[in-house]
């Protein structure tokens, strides 16, 4: 049988293609199995799951949690700001005493870049990174690349555009990491101060003119501004960024082409996309939100068999 390489999904740097095609197959059986009047499949009745969240999140706690329960695991839930993290408890002993209820996994956002690394050689529990800081967001990298093969058939090569920041941004990481692996082509689009030194190394190339990064592109993955993460202004203001690399039906309607537009979300409508450019025919930001279920469904399914 077919098994991950790995017993942890902290990055997709710690993983390689054929762990992502066992992922897509997987997630192509349940994203049949949640299209079913029936959603759901008893396979981890046995597995305990704890999402721990120390910052906000709308679709990947809440499709994290559906895909833990479509598989019919127990769930608990843990947010920081209401737990004993607020009298000071630390991140190991706050899981230790999660794991000592006889939790077998923990899936973790947190705002410092390599704490799911940190928690994995600290911890006996399988840990999914649900996005560490500026540094990995795997499944989201996951439902992206999965979300182009549904469109295109094959990622392998496609071009794909990354706009925005690129400088803060886990999602730019783990895309570039997962579409280098399977064959895409990629550009990265954005102000040069958001733009990281020597991100040339990661294979991708730099293209700081929105229209001709849009015109060779495939697929352009419109990143949020993160203001939450902006210490400092690195651009002028708002508005001059929309100006510059923001995406309006106007703008899209005038390309050589008609291209496929994504976005992790949360959108900043008017911002990085305007709302006639997210609600349109070309915008595919729904399918990635429906994919991201098949794909947690997956990754949970494939590291849960690896602690039975
Ligand atoms: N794409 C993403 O991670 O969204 P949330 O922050 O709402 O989970």
């Amino acid at each position: 049988m077919s098994e991950l390489s790995v017993n942890h999904l902290l990055g997709i740097k710690y993983i390689n293609e054929k762990d992502i095609q066992l992922i897509f197959e997987t997630a192509d059986h349940f994203k049949e199995v949640i299209n079913r009047s029936i959603k759901k499949v008893p396979s981890l009745r046995d597995i305990t799951i704890a999402n721990i969240f120390f910052e906000n999140s709308t679709r990947t706690k809440l499709s994290f949690e559906l895909a833990e329960k479509r598989l019919s695991a127990d769930v608990i839930n843990f947010s920081a700001g209401q737990s004993s993290v607020k009298k000071g408890e630390t991140l190991i002993d706050t899981v230790n005493n999660i794991l000592s209820m006889k939790v077998d996994m923990v899936v973790m956002r947190h705002p410092n870049p390599g704490a799911g690394i940190f928690l994995s050689k600290h911890v006996k529990a399988a840990i999914v990174n649900a996005g560490d800081g500026a540094h990995e967001h795997p499944t989201q990298a996951l439902l992206d690349s999965f979300s182009i093969r549904e469109k295109f058939g094959d990622v392998a090569g496609k071009k794909v555009v990354i706009v925005g920041d690129i400088l803060h941004s886990r999602v730019a990481l783990s895309n570039i990491f997962a579409l280098k692996l399977q064959g895409a082509q990629v550009k990265v689009c954005g102000p040069k101060t958001l733009m990281p030194k020597h991100i040339e190394s990661l294979g991708v190339e730099v293209e700081t003119d929105l229209r001709k990064a849009l015109n060779w592109c495939d697929v352009a993955n419109m990143l949020r501004i993160q203001n939450e993460r902006l210490d400092i202004s690195y651009f002028p203001t708002t508005r001059e960024y929309t100006q510059q690399f923001g995406v309006n039906k106007a703008f899209l309607d005038s390309l050589d082409k008609e291209i496929v537009i994504m976005h992790p979300g949360p959108i900043n409508r008017g911002v990085e996309i305007t709302s006639d450019v997210a609600d349109s025919k070309q915008s595919i930001i729904l399918n990635q939100v429906e994919n991201g279920v098949a794909i947690r469904m997956a990754v949970i399914y494939l590291l849960a068999s690896k602690i039975k």
